[in-house]
């Protein structure tokens, strides 16, 4: 990090003592019923550096679904088994002013990987015998990056979902109809709503962070875990298109790569410097965390952590 560790450790501190105006604003998810279940101020902070040292801070071990974050994983892992022009012939690298779960961006492909048209494309782009196979490989390499080896499906979460996901359902079987996948698009629903249900913590989202931040190695062992252009196009695309359609003024505010999950949760990632993960579970208009937006807002300014003034 930049600066000296009693000095980051104040400067945090005051950004979250601050963040407290934001208590209170935006809703929890409740269209998946089962995050509603949620304690609504439950709070929680991790900051992981390349150089390995952890600022952790309020329920820092607690654990929440990882929701739209997971579109990260998938896209990762849709890299690792093709090669990227066969996963951008399917998928767009574009932003999108639709929401998260609109059918509207989809023309002849979803406008890109973390709209859940295009998280959808990429987990039926994920090599494995079965969908069981599948998930094993997508939690194994969660674990491998997160450094979270609990991590597991969050059984009620999961069929929470799977009970209420028409919208889904009908993104899938319109992404059949084009051409997108062959594979049976329940298959390929039962793959993303399972990958949505891995369960998470701030300090896995912060570790995983932190390894893309540190081109693709582990911070401890140094061991290769993406390639640099993997970590390339994943970083462009969280700048892009990480916080749905608000993904523009985010970055012109924030000025950090981030992906937003319905449960409250982000993940940041400062290249060269840290990954951070952030759970705060009220969520603005467009399903992003209202605390969680104001903590990275005011931490890139605290910290100088936007990648546009280095
Ligand atoms: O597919 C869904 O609707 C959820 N499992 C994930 C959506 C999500 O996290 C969007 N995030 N902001």
């Amino acid at each position: 990090m930049l600066y000296k560790r009693d000095f980051i450790d104040q400067r945090i501190k005051s950004v979250i003592r601050t963040s407290e105006s934001c208590i209170g604003e935006g809703k929890v998810a409740s269209y998946i019923p089962e995050l509603a279940n949620v304690n609504p101020d439950n709070f929680a902070l991790s900051i992981t550096s390349v150089t390995g040292e952890s600022f952790n801070y309020g329920n820092y071990d607690y654990d929440f679904s990882i929701q739209s974050i997971c579109k990260v994983l998938l896209l990762i892992m849709a890299l690792h088994d093709n090669d990227p022009e066969a996963v951008y012939n399917k998928v767009g690298s574009e932003p999108t002013k639709y929401e998260f779960n609109s059918l509207v961006p989809i023309t002849d492909k979803a406008s890109n990987p973390f709209i859940n048209a295009g998280a959808i494309t990429t987990a039926s782009m994920i090599l494995g015998n079965s969908v069981d196979d599948k998930f094993d490989r997508i939690l194994d390499y969660y674990k491998k990056l997160s450094k979270h080896e609990k991590a597991y499906l969050m059984e009620e979460v999961y069929s929470s979902e799977m009970e209420t996901t028409d919208r889904n359902k009908a993104i899938a079987y319109y992404l059949k109809s084009k051409e997108i996948f062959d594979d049976d698009p329940e298959m390929v629903l039962d793959l993303y709503i399972r990958a949505c249900s891995i369960s998470t913590n701030v300090v896995g989202l912060s570790r995983m962070g932190a390894v893309l931040a540190n081109k693709g190695f582990e911070i401890d062992s140094h061991y290769n875990l993406l390639s640099k252009s993997e970590v390339q196009i994943v970083l462009s695309q969280m700048a892009t298109c990480g916080m749905y359609e608000k993904s523009g003024r985010y970055l012109m505010n924030v000025g950090i790569p981030s992906k937003s999950g319905v449960s409250g949760g982000i993940l940041g990632v400062v290249p060269g410097v840290c990954g951070i993960g952030v759970y705060s579970p009220r969520l603005d208009e467009t399903g992003n965390s209202v605390r969680g937006k104001e903590i990275f807002n005011m931490l890139g300014q605290e910290l100088d952590l936007s990648i546009f003034i280095h």
